[in-house]
């Protein structure tokens, strides 16, 4: 009797177990249908970043936006159609280059030789953030797989699930609290910004209309850095494409010069610089600025989690044959 009750509680369990370890994410995930898929990915990366370095800021950039909106499910990548608006072409003018696209469909590409129809465009888009990172100076680590890309992508749906570049603290706190990210997982997941670039109309408010009064400036910036600001981005320029580097001191190297502008007043965006004028947040931001090491250290996770929002599984997701459509 004993036996059998025991028995019967076993496979009880063991179900129960393989029925979460559904939609969960493994490293060795394609272990046995695509070994070298981590290799493959580096590979074509480290190719295209050689041939350009907008490609390690721009596909960062992609994953946050995946990530925040529908989870980490490829519905960043999503082309429209006469029929539907996709994802990337929401909110502003100010979306993405299309050769952030174009990277992610050649790592796909060389991906699908090796391995046809296994892997997901939202795990390559995992690995190529990691990749991004490790390019640039930075950190690396294993990205656990098994993401299911999803099914939907609409433009009408990415409205307030994006952190905005006006906001303060509490707002920056809320937005990442909406997909699980703690305010330490939001401070140490700015530090992002220590690669790439922004369009001036992102922080021209800072410069010429701070608070909404005409002519005035965000008290908060470093004056040397205003007057940089200035000239970069006139006040009545009508060249909206103008970009300046987050990073002022090392715009193509992922390290902790992030927060020690932040220090000095040369935040790039509000939401950056309000990282240290505010009390919550500014302890931790001398703590990631005086240590490269402990920024890494604690970047890392930082990504792991955000990585993992919101994961498909084979009921709402699919592997993608072509990360810019669905497959039916
Ligand atoms: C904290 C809230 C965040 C806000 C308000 C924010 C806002 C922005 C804005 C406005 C841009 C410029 C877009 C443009 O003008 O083209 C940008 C670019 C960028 N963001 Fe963020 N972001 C945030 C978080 C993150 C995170 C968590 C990461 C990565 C871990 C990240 C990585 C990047 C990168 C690498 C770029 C440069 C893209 C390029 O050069 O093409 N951001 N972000
Ligand atoms: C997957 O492959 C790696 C490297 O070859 C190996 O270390 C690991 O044990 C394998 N995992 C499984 C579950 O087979
Ligand atoms: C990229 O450039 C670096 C530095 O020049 C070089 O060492 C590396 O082999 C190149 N990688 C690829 C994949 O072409
Ligand atoms: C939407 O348009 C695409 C082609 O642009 C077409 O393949 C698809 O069937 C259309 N879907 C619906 C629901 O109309
Ligand atoms: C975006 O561009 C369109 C047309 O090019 C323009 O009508 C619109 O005002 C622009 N939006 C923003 C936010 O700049
Ligand atoms: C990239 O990651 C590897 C570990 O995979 C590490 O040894 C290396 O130091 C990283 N690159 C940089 C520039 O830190
Ligand atoms: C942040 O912005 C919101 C919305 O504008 C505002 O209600 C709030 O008072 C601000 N909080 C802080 C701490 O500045
Ligand atoms: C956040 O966590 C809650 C509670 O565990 C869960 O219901 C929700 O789906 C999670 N949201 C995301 C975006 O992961
Ligand atoms: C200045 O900011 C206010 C409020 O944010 C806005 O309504 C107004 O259009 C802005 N003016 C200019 C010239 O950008
Ligand atoms: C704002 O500054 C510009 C350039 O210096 C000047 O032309 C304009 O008259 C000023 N506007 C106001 C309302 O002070
Ligand atoms: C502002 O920037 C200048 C020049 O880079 C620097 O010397 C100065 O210390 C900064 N000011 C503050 C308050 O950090
Ligand atoms: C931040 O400053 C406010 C007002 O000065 C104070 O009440 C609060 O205790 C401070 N919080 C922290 C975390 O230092």
């Amino acid at each position: 009797m004993l036996v059998i009750l025991s028995l019967f509680f076993a496979l009880l369990f063991d179900n129960v177990a393989r029925f979460c370890v559904e939609a969960q994410l493994t490293v060795d995930f394609y272990n046995a249908t695509c070994p070298n898929v981590d290799a493959i990915v580096r590979h074509t990366i480290e190719t295209l970043t050689n041939q350009s370095n907008v490609v390690p800021p721009s596909t960062l950039r992609l994953l946050v936006h995946d990530c925040f909106v529908e989870g980490c499910d490829g519905s960043i990548l999503i082309s429209s159609t006469s029929n539907n608006t996709a994802e990337r072409d929401a909110e502003d003018n100010v979306s993405f280059p299309q050769i952030a696209f174009d990277a992610i469909i050649q790592v796909k590409k060389a991906v699908e030789a090796a391995c046809p129809g296994v892997v997901s465009c939202a795990d390559i888009l995992a690995m190529v953030a990691r990749d991004a990172v490790n390019l640039t100076g930075g950190p690396s680590w294993d990205v656990a797989k098994g993401r299911k890309d999803g099914l939907i992508s609409q433009a009408s749906r990415v409205g307030g699930r994006l952190p905005g570049s006006n906001f303060n603290v509490t707002q920056l706190i809320e937005n990442f609290a909406e997909v699980n990210l703690t305010a330490e997982d939001m401070v140490i997941l700015s530090g992002g910004h220590t690669i790439g670039f922004s369009h001036c109309l992102q922080f021209t408010d800072r410069l010429y209309n701070f608070t909404g009064r005409i002519n005035s400036t965000d008290p908060s910036m470093n004056a040397t850095f205003t007057e940089t600001l200035k000239e970069a981005c006139p006040q009545f320029a009508t060249n909206q494409a103008k970009v300046q580097a987050f990073d002022i001191t090392t715009a193509f190297s992922f390290d902790n010069a992030y927060y020690q502008n932040l220090q000095s007043g040369k935040g790039l965006l509000f939401s950056d610089q309000v990282l240290f004028s505010d009390n919550r947040t500014r302890t931790l931001v001398e703590k990631l600025a005086n240590s490269k090491e402990a920024f890494f250290a604690r970047f890392v996770p930082a990504m792991i989690k955000m990585s993992s929002i919101g994961i498909k599984s084979k009921t709402d997701g699919e592997i993608r044959q072509d990360c810019t459509r669905f497959n039916s």
